[in-house]
């Protein structure tokens, strides 16, 4: 039997197990997926279970996406340019390390009425997300980025990375098309921003989390007329690039699936 494995800290509210043991029975494969809370130290060994076939595939979570890459003899492009790593697979006797977190978040955004091309993005939050998020608006030809985060000089590094981004101060508001959530705020229960961005009257609110699928942030937008789009689908289509690069099956995404996110 095949075994594969979320791996991040925390790891209990993962719901990767549940989407791939999902597939995995529906396709009648011979696996199972499971998660494992890790500490840094551990990141070698895990990776060497992969080397010596113990492990098939591997999803990395926070707050392991950028620190594993150091372990992995290779990234794709989108891992490289990202500089975070979700997905790892062995192809050749080389261990690989790919991002399926910027096909996920691109999907996501197609599924709405909200087309990025000539828009202006404001992203909240420069955490690990952020990268997969910026490049994705930047394929999907945005023409522009902002980014605002708590910590100014976390934006910094990011901008070292993405020059393209323009930074304004945490808690600053500026006119924008689309706003993403991609920040912590909202993971758990009834934290909230202290800047209200429904006055700026974008066109779409989206924000990375899915558990709890309405948060405060959203519930503003829609009390305001405004769209809203939570990390659901983003989280299901990152899971479905990665079963498809193990196990050679493109998944069936329909509301069964859709029903297991709740
Ligand atoms: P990491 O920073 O380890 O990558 P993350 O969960 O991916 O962790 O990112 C957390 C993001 O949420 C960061 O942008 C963080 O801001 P800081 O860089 O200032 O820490 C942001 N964040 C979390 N709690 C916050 C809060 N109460 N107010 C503002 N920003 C917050």
């Amino acid at each position: 039997m095949k075994k594969y494995l979320v791996i991040g800290n925390p790891i209990e509210h993962s719901l990767s197990p549940l989407i791939h043991n999902f597939w995995i029975k529906k396709h009648n494969l011979d696996a199972k997926y499971e998660k494992k809370k890790l500490e840094s130290d551990n990141i070698k060994d895990i990776i060497n279970d992969l080397r010596d076939n113990r492990i098939s595939g591997i999803n990395v979570t926070v707050p392991f996406k950028n620190i594993i890459i150091s372990h992995l003899d290779e990234l794709s492009d989108i891992a490289k340019e990202t500089q975070s790593v979700n997905t790892i697979f062995k192809k050749n006797n080389k261990v690989i390390g790919e991002n399926t977190d910027v096909f996920g978040f691109s999907e996501s955004i197609r599924q709405t009425n909200f087309n990025p091309k000539n828009k202006k993005a404001l992203i909240l939050g420069a955490g690990g997300v952020s990268p997969s998020i910026i490049l994705a608006l930047k394929k999907m030809n945005i023409s522009e980025i902002i980014l605002s985060n708590r910590t100014r000089q976390k934006a910094e590094i990011l901008k070292n990375s993405f020059p393209f981004i323009k930074l304004i101060d945490w808690g600053q508001t500026i006119k924008f098309d689309l706003i993403v959530n991609a920040t912590s705020i909202g993971l758990k229960n009834n934290e909230e921003f202290k800047t209200d961005y429904t006055k700026q009257g974008g066109q779409l609110f989206y924000d990375v989390i899915y558990n709890p699928l309405h948060t405060n942030f959203l519930k503003s937008a829609k009390k305001s007329g405004i769209a809203a789009e939570n990390g659901k689908n983003m989280f299901i289509y990152q899971a479905m690039k990665a079963f498809k690069i193990w196990h050679d099956i493109e998944p069936e995404i329909n509301d069964e699936v859709r029903d297991l996110i709740k």
